[in-house]
């Protein structure tokens, strides 16, 4: 049957015109590389050059990292996106220009209730956030909490008490994101709460709905629309969350004095000296809550797991925990903070599975750095797993070796190759807590108990294609009394 005569000429006209409109909109954005002579892979209609070698999108930026040397250009779905791995590059760019060109991260303008999160928020308002934040994070505030993070530090190893007394196999993710969890809640409400649910809002935070993330990638004309229908690509109900938390500690402590820190506490002591208004609190409580459970998780699984399958390196740190800690004494923060290989450890573990696979920055003006030009709102992106595994940097990318950063040989390492936190005023605001907090754990666990591989332990395990770098299944290993 040939249906083709039954539309009218109007209709076949309007159905190409459609189709070439479509055709050229999928296609508009692609060239711009082209131009400024940069090379990368070459991209497809509406999907651009997204996982054009590899599904995880971390493994696909090594890949181009082989194919295209320390500069390429990609689209994400129609966006374009220079990438840049170039040591001296990336200092002009997170450092030397941060607050003139690059202050910065993309915006998504479909934020909903976080856009005033100090990690979304621009320019002036995110350096008046990020001023007010910043005295919770110093080295006497980090102290001051540190009895707090030994109570839950406590609790974790307690729970993992019967397990190793049957030498059970357990899922760790289980046992260290809880005490994630407790030592985020108790600094930053000042309370202890069951972590399930908020475990749940943190999960899911920073997973963009696929299709909403594909509708603003493909079609960004439709963003103020989207933006007025109230789409996000964050849960509202994760700020609602914490909203409902806030409201009811506020009612709680108002007329009283609180005498206790927490950050919710500073937050509010800020509001007399016009600080944040009530909405920035919960926005910014409301990614300090998530956004450091995640991560901060992943460092210490992915440590556990590290040291599970190169036991010489685990038999090494509980020389040096039981050294620094004789007969099981207590840990204390001074020691903690003086301990070399459990550093080392950890910024090994950091370096092959950095939680955050890149880094972004926006040029707010066309700038030429080292003969490149970038124009104005083009995205610069920091592949920093494939930074970490740059075997020019790192000789056998693929191997956990703590070494590298021991005393003499860190002096070595170019502080432009290791960004497992990223660099310049920019740079993760929670970093020294989050090491504090992952130190803490770490040793307090491996001075009591042992963890191997057993026939459940998924070696290498399947990197997880969606989020963060790490397992799209649970480690499991065994756990046993030392
Ligand atoms: C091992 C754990 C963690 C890792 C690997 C990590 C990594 C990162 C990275 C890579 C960035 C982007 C930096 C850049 O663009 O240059 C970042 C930003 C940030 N991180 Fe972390 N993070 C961790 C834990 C935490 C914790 C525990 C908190 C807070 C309690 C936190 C709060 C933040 C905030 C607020 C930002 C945004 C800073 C800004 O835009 O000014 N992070 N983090």
């Amino acid at each position: 049957m040939n249906y083709l005569p039954l539309f009218a000429l109007e209709t076949w006209i309007l159905l190409i015109t459609f189709t070439c409109l479509f055709v050229m909109y999928g296609k508009r954005t692609f060239g711009i590389f082209e131009k400024l002579g940069i090379s990368g892979p070459k991209p497809t209609m509406y999907f651009g050059s997204i996982c054009k070698y590899n599904n995880v999108y971390y493994l696909d930026d090594q890949e181009c990292a082989q194919k295209y040397g320390k500069i390429w250009g990609t689209y994400e779905l129609r966006k374009p996106m220079l990438v840049v791995m170039d040591p001296d590059l990336l200092k002009t760019i997170l450092v030397k220009e941060c607050f003139t060109h690059f202050t910065n991260r993309r915006n998504f303008c479909l934020n909903g209730d976080l856009y005033d999160a100090v990690n979304i928020a621009e320019d002036d308002d995110w350096r008046r956030i990020r001023n007010v934040l910043s005295p919770l994070f110093t080295t006497s505030r980090i102290k001051q909490i540190f009895s707090l993070m030994k109570r839950q530090s406590s609790k974790l190893t307690s729970s993992l008490e019967p397990k190793a007394e049957n030498e059970e196999i357990i899922s760790i993710k289980d046992f260290f994101g809880a005490y994630n969890m407790n030592v985020a809640t108790g600094v930053l409400f000042g309370m202890e709460m069951e972590p399930s649910l908020p475990i749940k809002h943190a999960s899911k935070l920073f997973k963009f709905p696929i299709p909403l993330f594909m509708i603003q990638g493909c079609f960004p004309i439709l963003l103020p629309l989207l933006q007025l229908m109230g789409f996000s690509l964050f849960p509202r109900d994760s700020f609602a969350f914490v909203k409902k938390i806030v409201e009811k500690i506020r009612a709680e402590r108002d007329g009283g004095s609180h005498q206790e820190f927490d950050f919710l506490q500073h937050m509010i002591s800020t509001q007399k000296n016009d600080g944040l208004t009530d909405h920035e609190i919960v926005s910014q409580l409301t990614v300090l809550l998530t956004g450091g459970y995640e991560t901060s998780t992943l460092a210490l699984t992915l440590s556990i797991y590290s040291l599970a399958t190169n036991p010489g390196s685990m038999n090494r740190l509980q020389e040096e925990i039981d050294a620094t800690f004789p007969d099981g004494a207590p840990v204390t923060y001074e020691a903690l903070m003086q301990m070399e290989y459990v550093d080392c450890v950890i910024n090994e573990c950091l370096r092959l599975y950095p939680p955050a696979a890149r880094l972004e920055r926006t040029a707010k003006e066309t700038v030429e750095i080292s003969g490149i030009t970038i124009p104005k709102n083009m995205t610069v992106t920091v592949p920093i797993f494939a930074l970490h595994r740059d075997p020019e940097h790192w000789p056998e990318p693929e191997e956990f070796k703590p070494d590298r950063f021991s005393k003499q040989n860190k002096g070595r390492i170019n502080p432009y190759t290791y960004l497992p936190f990223g660099i310049g005023p920019r740079k993760c605001l929670g970093m020294r807590l989050a090491l504090v907090i992952v130190k803490l754990a770490l040793v307090e666990t491996l001075q009591k108990y042992s963890f191997s591989v057993c026939k459940e332990t998924e070696i290498p395990f399947k990197m997880d294609p969606n989020t963060f770098v790490g397992p799209i299944n649970p480690i499991k290993l065994r756990v046993v009394r030392r």
